[in-house]
């Protein structure tokens, strides 16, 4: 039987450290579906279809690595999938408690669900995604942090925004 995991995040954007989590995740297991959240109560500066956008091209030519997106709960996301594990990154003792919260109530919505952690890579352990997006608000260089993709689409975007 095929090892499936789903790992879902607003991605707004994807950040070399989430790029990590994929590429670990794809050597454990046969496939990593990736689920873009439509509906991320962030506020996003990347349409979902442009988050999906990044990811196809990045990931274009893995075939371990399936780009989706979801709207809704994620419980019943991982329902309608019938693969019923969830992978999160870990990146500090800060990130433990809201993903505990939502493994938890993931766990309380349907009982087959169960969450998995993968400790974040310490070379990406100190970003996030709302930093990436002030340092290039701000001028600064993020090109250590992000793809290349990521960076072109993050650019056009904000700079045009003023
Ligand atoms: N390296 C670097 N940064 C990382 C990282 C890693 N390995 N893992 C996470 N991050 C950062 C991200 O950059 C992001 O930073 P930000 O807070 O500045 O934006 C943050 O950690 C988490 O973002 P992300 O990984 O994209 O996930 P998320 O927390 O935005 O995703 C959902 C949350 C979408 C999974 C959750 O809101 C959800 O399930 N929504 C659907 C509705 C629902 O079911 N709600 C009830 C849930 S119980």
């Amino acid at each position: 039987m095929k090892k499936s995991v789903i790992y879902p995040g607003s991605f707004d954007p994807l950040t070399n450290g989430h790029v990590n989590i994929i590429e670990r995740a794809a050597r454990c297991f046969d496939e990593v579906i990736i689920g873009v959240a439509k509906n991320s109560s962030k506020n996003s500066i990347l349409t979902p279809d442009e988050r999906v956008y990044i990811f196809k091209k990045l990931f274009k030519n893995k075939k371990k690595i399936i780009i989706d997106q979801f709207e809704g709960l994620l419980a019943e996301y991982v329902n309608k999938k019938k693969i019923y594990t969830i992978l999160r990154g870990m990146r500090t003792v800060q990130d433990f408690e809201y993903e505990l919260q939502m493994a938890t109530s993931n766990n309380k919505l349907n009982k087959k669900i169960e969450t998995i952690f993968m400790v974040a890579d310490g070379n990406y352990s100190h970003i996030s995604s709302s930093l990436i997006k002030d340092i290039i608000r701000l001028g600064g260089d993020a090109s250590n942090f992000i793809p290349k993709i990521v960076e072109k689409e993050l650019r056009k975007k904000l700079l045009k925004k003023g």
